[in-house]
């Protein structure tokens, strides 16, 4: 039985923050920063009536209508999430009541939960809904894995620069139409403390930490990976989409990822010509002696026109949707497969049966590895999304706006939804409609 990702569908916030033109010169911060450190464009932002549920259950609408799908056709929905509003009634179950209001019937005899493990929980949903149908615990039903997050950080943290907001919707099944996920998994897990929510909604952050952390844990993944399949080949994959929160993160981890991959293989002696053979540790008297010769080659690979090559085909393509919309935590590495499987459509290539090394990432901190085999129908998938139009789309804030729209999203502040004007019209999806006795939030379908 194959078991993989059957459709996927992808809802950004409506609104849009120019980084470079807008967010750079309020800070007093060269544009540059934007578009060249961190490899970022833009941000999403949700308007006034958009929240993690109204994305996520816009994203399962239009997935459903899509593939022809009614409420008994699902088993399952999961939803991970860094921004839930409520600790114990899951996302799940409001997105549920979102969708009941549109299609007949229900999902009363679907099983719902919500995941936690910062942003690699979306994967970790993956898992879940994958090993539920391999078990047959299915009966021949689907499952919607729904990755959603407005991720905020507050105003003049170092994160700022890296939010984002929006949701990507995955249906799990049997013989699926875009890829099939492989049952093998490398992981690395470790206690850390770089980035965590202690029962408050903005994100206590160790940057320069968390960067550390990630390709740690990335690097142990690889080798846990590499205990159950062997030694990986980088250039064995067509496409290598690496958890997003930033171009510049995954810059970093794609060139630790190459060189760690290639050391003692025909690709470390071709290069070794031009740039020389990988520093081993032996060879040092101390860490850091090592630790400089290992930065300076990895300098050197990053310049080197094999590396380059390699890059702008697997992994480049994957950030072109990141670019224009900053970090969805949950989303993020969906986000990244999306975006490298719409180039490949864009630029005519035939990836049917090619391989990709999906490496998923969350604070706190963990790494997960796993393959992916692209399936037949991938072209006519991709081609189903109607990302570009939204992205096109997207009210473009002011700095000053910016700050409203950041206001109303914070659970703390004093601005309330009612006292924005909201940016954009709502056109055929569910919006945010007010709080009901018992304190939850309340959506409705605007059609
Ligand atoms: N032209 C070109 N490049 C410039 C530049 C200019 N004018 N000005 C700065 N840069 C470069 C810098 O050199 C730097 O690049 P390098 O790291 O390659 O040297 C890059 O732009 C960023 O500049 P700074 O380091 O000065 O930026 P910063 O101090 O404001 O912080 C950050 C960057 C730490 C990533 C911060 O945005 C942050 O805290 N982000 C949130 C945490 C995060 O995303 N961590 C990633 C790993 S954790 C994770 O992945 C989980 C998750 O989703 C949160």
């Amino acid at each position: 039985m194959t078991v993989g990702i059957d459709a996927v569908e992808i809802r950004t916030g409506k609104l849009r923050l120019d980084l470079a033109e807008t967010f750079a010169p309020a800070q007093g911060e060269d544009p540059g920063k934007y578009t060249k450190g961190l490899g970022l464009y833009a941000s999403s932002f949700p308007d006034v009536y958009e929240d993690i549920v109204t994305m996520g259950a816009n994203a399962a609408h239009r997935l459903m209508d899509r593939k022809g799908l009614e409420p008994r056709d699902i088993g399952r929905i999961d939803v991970a999430t860094e921004s839930a509003f409520d600790n114990s009634k899951p996302v799940s179950t409001y997105i549920a009541g979102c969708l009941e209001q549109v299609y007949d019937g229900d999902f009363h005899h679907a099983n719902k939960g919500e995941r936690k493990f910062a942003c690699i929980s979306g994967t970790q949903s993956l898992d879940d809904a994958y090993n539920w149908i391999r078990a047959g615990r299915n009966r021949g039903r689907a499952a919607l894995v729904i990755a959603t997050d407005t991720a905020l950080y507050a105003r003049d943290d170092s994160g700022e620069a890296t939010q984002g907001a929006g949701a990507v919707a995955m249906l799990l099944a049997e013989d699926p139409d875009l890829v099939e996920l492989s049952p093998e998994q490398g992981y690395g897990s470790a206690d850390e403390t770089d980035f965590l929510k202690p029962q408050q909604q903005f994100p206590s952050v160790d940057g320069k930490r968390s960067m550390q952390v990630y390709l740690a844990r990335m690097r142990e993944a690889i080798m846990d990976y590499e205990s159950v399949l062997g030694p990986i080949h980088p250039e064995d994959y067509v496409l290598i989409p690496f958890h997003t929160p930033f171009p510049g993160m995954v810059r970093r981890a794609a060139a630790l990822g190459y060189r760690h991959a290639t050391r003692d293989t025909e690709v470390e002696e071709k290069l070794a010509a031009e740039i020389g053979r990988q520093p081993r540790r032996e060879e040092f008297d101390s860490d850091e002696a090592y630790r400089e010769a290992a930065g300076e080659y990895t300098d050197d690979l990053t310049e080197s026109d094999r590396y380059q090559e390699w890059y702008s085909r697997c992994v480049e393509p994957t950030l072109s949707i990141s670019r224009q919309v900053g970090n969805w935590y949950t989303g993020s590495v969906h986000v990244a497969r999306i975006g490298g499987l719409k180039v490949a459509l864009e630029n005519g290539e035939n990836l049917a049966g090619g391989r990709m090394l999906v490496c998923s990432y969350g604070s706190g901190a963990q790494a997960e590895v796993h393959a992916e085999t692209i399936q037949a129908g991938w072209a006519e998938e991709i081609a189903a999304l109607d990302i570009d139009d939204q992205l096109e789309d997207r009210y473009d804030l002011t700095f000053e706006e910016y700050e409203q729209v950041h206001d109303v999203h914070n659970h703390d502040s004093d601005i309330g939804v009612s006292d924005v004007e909201q940016f954009t019209q709502p056109d055929a999806e569910f919006v945010f409609d007010g709080w009901g006795r018992m304190g939850e939030r309340k959506y409705t379908y605007v059609g």
